[in-house]
């Protein structure tokens, strides 16, 4: 058994610094912070990471039943429905947007606004499937130089397939299912590596479907191994197995998972890319960690005792040291953990507190306190 006995105090500060951040942030969206320590807020609806803080409330509120939780993650629900209604600007992060807030709100209210909500959003993400190269396709407009938009398919968008299952189990139509299942196996074909790493995105040609070159974008480069990316893989191939029991799923995530464990330093806490050369100097990426750490605990519940404890171990392990490390319980900052990349090659958002990284890290926490 692991020692999660730090857990406890770790959830009682967490609980206590959201209670203030709360009343700051509000009904907004925060990203990532800046040297003041402040979140920057944003009202573009439109983005990716809209969905994690009403989702990590949700997930306090689970435990705490603090209604004021509860309250803003609604309020945040509601206004993305500009984003939703809009639609030009949705791209295939609608499964981390949607999931977090709408779906989970229906599944424990039974609301028929958020599963209408939800059913909206995954049926954007199936009209992103491109047929003939079997990928969903990342985004509209063209951030990644020399390349078609309509081509690339990134790792991140593993961790949106659950909007598809949960569309097939809700509808009790397949369509939704089968494409979930098409593109997780293009990623084993395309994107998951021999030794286990894996490319953060892949070119295709949108007309052919012929794979076109593997592309770099918040890595070192296209051969490094960029530690968020790996950490998508671990948690949405471990996603992929819990909604199909497919056992290829669990092997890929297993394998994925031990490369992340090899590579781990001394201090268990992921450095944002295992392809650099690593020192004291190299800048970690604490989001990373806590996204594999949620995906090793989501591999354990899958296997039986002896195997399932070298990954709640890890988990534990890097949970813990981030929590000792980089957690960040007085007034000064606004984020959870510090020690978050966001693109180191673009020079943006390095050692800050990410939204994403708050999240999986309260989930984590949340599964770690009940073992
Ligand atoms: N999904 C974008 C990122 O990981 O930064």
């Amino acid at each position: 058994m692991i020692d999660n006995s730090w857990t406890e105090d770790a959830w009682t500060a967490l609980v206590e610094k959201v209670e203030k951040t709360s009343q700051v942030i509000g009904p907004r969206f925060p990203t990532m912070t800046d040297n003041t320590g402040r979140y920057a807020l944003t009202d573009d609806t439109w983005r990716w990471v809209t969905g994690f803080w009403p989702g990590l409330l949700w997930l306090l509120h689970d435990d705490t039943n603090h209604t004021p939780f509860a309250d803003l993650a609604l309020q945040c629900e509601m206004r993305m429905d500009e984003a939703l209604n809009e639609y030009v600007n949705l791209h295939h992060d609608v499964g981390f947007m949607w999931q977090l807030t709408s779906v989970k709100r229906f599944k424990s209210s039974g609301d028929m606004d958020a599963r209408r909500r939800g059913l909206v959003a995954a049926s954007h993400l199936a009209s992103r499937f491109n047929i003939v190269g079997r990928y969903l396709s990342a985004w509209n407009v063209n951030d990644v130089n020399d390349s078609d938009p309509r081509g690339l398919s990134i790792i991140d968008s593993l961790m949106n397939l659950p909007l598809l299952y949960w569309a097939s189990e809700e509808t009790g139509d397949p369509r939704f299912r089968h494409i979930a299942i098409a593109h997780t196996e293009t990623v084993i074909k395309h994107f998951i590596r021999p030794d286990h790493s894996v490319n953060h995105m892949v070119e295709f040609d949108p007309f052919t479907g012929e794979k076109v070159r593997v592309r770099s974008g918040q890595g070192h480069s296209i051969t490094s191994a960029w530690s968020r990316g790996t950490s998508w893989a671990v948690h949405g191939m471990a996603l992929a197995y819990k909604y199909t029991k497919d056992p290829r799923y669990l092997e890929v995530a297993r394998n994925v998972a031990d490369f992340f464990i090899r590579e781990l330093p001394a201090d268990n806490v992921p450095h944002w890319d295992f392809g650099v050369p690593r020192d004291d100097a190299t800048p970690r990426d604490t989001s990373a960690g806590m996204c594999a750490a949620c995906g090793m605990l989501l591999i354990a519940s899958e296997l039986e005792d002896k195997d399932a404890e070298k990954y709640l171990s890890a988990a534990n392990a890097i949970a813990k040291s981030t929590y000792e490390t980089f957690g960040s319980w007085d007034n000064d900052s606004d984020g959870i953990i510090r020690g978050g990349t966001f693109n180191h090659p673009q020079g943006l958002g390095i050692d800050v507190s990410l939204i994403y990284g708050d999240y999986y890290y309260v989930e984590a926490l949340s599964k770690l306190r009940k073992i």
